[in-house]
């Protein structure tokens, strides 16, 4: 891994070994273990069981998937093949639109190619061109966001302006950046005082985790908190924007992000602060119009809620139960904020309402 403040990516190809290597974000912020990709069914585990996470990764993971399923010695060029780990590659986790856009993009790109070896070549380029556009997108969402919070630092005479996020939409979560945390990153850099409530976003608490690691690595300042401290915060006037990221957006602007981020809106417009969705354009689902019930939200495992996982006393990461024996629980994953919550999307080719017109607008080719 590399230096402190340096920045650092979380899924890479070593050129060398030709082989896809990954952060186990599973461990983090405590250990960092390092995981190579070298059949569909690892990168399916890595998918589903979140060693790689966040919509625009999955999206860059799944595409390296194409090319690691073109490797495996069983392929004779057969296209049905491919595209049969394709569809298992897709189905390793519903909600994250990226994931069937990275995917199905490389495949289109390979099956023209009836050469086995150049379509593995044509494979590695492209997951490679898709990788480093999600670091374009992320660079330019923070170029249009860091406006939005210069803004608010002007009226607060160099007080920090405080920022909640919600879950981990940051370098970790993309390739470079973040979305959610592009915007902070940039102002960082153009020495604006920030400061940011990182929700700890249970059950796998990808805030506390991932962001408050991120951050801390970045030397931004921040603070971690309970998920339903947010509301309080904002009564008490300690929040002046909420800038999140997004797993799929419809085309109307209704946003599906990690469970809790909804019950952050709602705080948030009844205390008049303003509540952003950040997203490269490729998260948003052309087909749909309504988020809610129209969304794949994903159901994840039970123990998921009913363990926690840290250090213990031997300073050795351990999995410890939180509930009752015979309690059960449910675990959805994400939830639907309906496009009226909304104040504004930080997109890559610029900022717009969450109305149809708005973002048609903007993804009109300039
Ligand atoms: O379950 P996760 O950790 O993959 O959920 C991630 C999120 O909800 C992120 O906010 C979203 O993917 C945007 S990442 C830029």
């Amino acid at each position: 891994m590399n230096k402190e403040g340096e920045r650092f990516r979380p899924i890479w190809i070593d050129l060398q070994a030709d082989v896809v290597k990954v952060i186990d974000q599973r461990a983090l912020p405590h250990e960092q273990v390092i995981m190579d990709l070298n059949s569909v069914d690892q990168v399916i585990f890595a998918i589903r069981e979140m060693v790689v996470r966040g919509a625009p990764l999955i999206g860059v993971t799944g595409a390296y998937g194409i090319f690691i399923a073109l490797k495996n010695d069983k392929y004779n060029g057969d296209a049905t093949y491919i595209e049969n780990d394709a569809e298992k590659i897709t189905n390793a986790r519903p909600t994250a639109v990226n994931l069937a856009w990275g995917v199905n993009r490389t495949l289109s790109a390979v099956l023209p190619e009836k050469d086995p070896a150049r379509q593995i070549d044509i494979a590695r380029r492209v997951a490679g061109e898709i990788a480093e556009e999600e670091v374009e997108n992320s660079r330019n969402i923070g170029q249009y966001g860091v406006k939005l919070i210069e803004e608010i630092a002007r009226k607060k005479f160099g007080k920090p302006v405080n920022i909640l996020t919600h879950c981990n939409a940051g370098s970790l979560a993309c390739i470079e950046y973040g979305t959610a945390t592009a915007p902070i990153y940039a102002a960082r850099e153009k020495g604006i005082n920030v400061h940011v409530w990182v929700d700890e976003t249970r059950p796998l608490n990808q805030g506390a985790r991932l962001t408050a690691w991120e951050l801390g690595k970045y030397g931004v300042p921040h603070t971690v908190i309970p998920d339903n401290a947010g509301g309080h915060l904002m009564q008490h006037a300690m929040v002046d924007m909420v800038i999140v990221g997004t797993d799929r957006s419809t085309y109307t602007g209704d946003v599906a992000n990690k469970i809790g981020t909804y019950l952050k809106a709602l705080a948030a417009k009844d205390n008049n602060i303003p509540f952003y969705i950040a997203l490269p354009v490729s998260t948003i689902d052309r087909s749909l119009e309504k988020g809610l019930n129209h969304i794949p939200i994903e159901k994840r495992s039970a123990e998921e809620v009913h363990y926690m996982e840290g250090l213990n006393s031997q300073n050795k990461l351990e999995k410890i139960k939180i509930t009752p024996k015979n309690s059960t629980t449910v675990n959805y994953g994400f939830d639907v904020t309906p496009a009226r919550l909304i104040t504004g999307l930080i997109t890559n080719k610029g900022i717009c309402k969450a109305t149809s017109n708005d973002i048609q607008q903007l993804l009109q080719p300039k």
